[in-house]
């Protein structure tokens, strides 16, 4: 049975300020998680402040991306070892936003994930098709792709490291969420893909986590899902009541 994993991406939002506040609230309301993951997302600048406000609580901490190099002349980017120090154990890689806005690829994601686990840091792999590729009948061949892609060359014992965020892109701040059916195909099939490329018992440990337009309402019914291990909330975590109900689902 794998542990339910539930993670806040706010992307560019909160200043340190509010997201130390956040933090201090959510440790608060969230006395006890023992038997949920809980992952908070802030921006860069936030997060050696938040990981000081996390200290001593079960709720981890994670980038929201990072460059692979080790250091040098990449003007505005961060690299693996900078996220250990400032306290982070997870970092979120290849979110369709920096697909689709920043141009990146499955090479680079790649590259990234490499880097990721070399230093220690869990990547949360993001995948998922566009709307245009859905209608297009699709979404499997892409999903399969970015898979086969974005973990090429990572060995059986580095996967178990990896979380995979299936994130349809059409369903990402749109409020038009997958049905859990729609996340339960998805996921089965990501599952399938990973027993393809390594065996079905790294398949079956695999948390494979589902974002887009997750709300306290919905979170239940796709949970309910045997393939859906969790969620990568956006919108509805930027406000700790609401991330803490998303975390308690019933
Ligand atoms: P929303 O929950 O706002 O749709 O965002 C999802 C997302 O992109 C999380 O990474």
């Amino acid at each position: 049975m794998i542990k339910p994993f539930i993670a806040a991406n706010w992307k560019m939002n909160k200043t340190v300020g509010e997201a130390v506040d956040f933090a201090n609230s959510l440790r608060a309301v969230l006395t006890t998680t023992p038997d949920r993951d809980v992952v908070i997302a802030p921006p860069f600048t936030a997060l050696h402040a938040v990981a000081a406000s996390l200290k001593g609580s079960d709720i981890a901490l994670a980038a929201q991306n990072m460059h692979d190099a080790e250091k040098g002349a990449f003007t505005g980017e961060i690299s693996a070892a900078m996220l250990i120090d400032a306290g982070c154990a997870y970092v979120i890689i290849g979110h369709s936003e920096r697909r689709h806005i920043f141009g990146e690829e499955d090479e680079f994601i790649n590259k990234k994930i490499i880097s990721a686990l070399k230093h220690g840091l869990k990547p949360i792999f993001c995948i998922g098709e566009t709307l245009e590729e859905r209608e297009s009948g699709i979404t499997l061949d892409i999903l399969q792709r970015q898979i086969g892609e974005g973990l090429n060359n990572i060995s059986t014992d580095d996967i178990g490291s990896v979380v995979v965020a299936y994130e349809p892109v059409w369903a990402i701040g749109t409020g038009k969420t997958a049905t859990p059916k729609e996340a339960e195909d998805a996921h089965k099939f990501i599952r399938a893909c990973i027993q393809m490329f390594y065996d079905a018992a790294v398949a079956e440990k695999v948390v494979i986590i589902y974002g887009g337009s997750v709300t306290p309402d919905n979170i239940g019914e796709l949970m309910a899902e045997k393939d859906v291990n969790g969620a990568l909330v956006g919108g509805a975590s930027l406000n700790s009541e609401s991330f803490a109900k998303i975390v308690n689902y019933p």
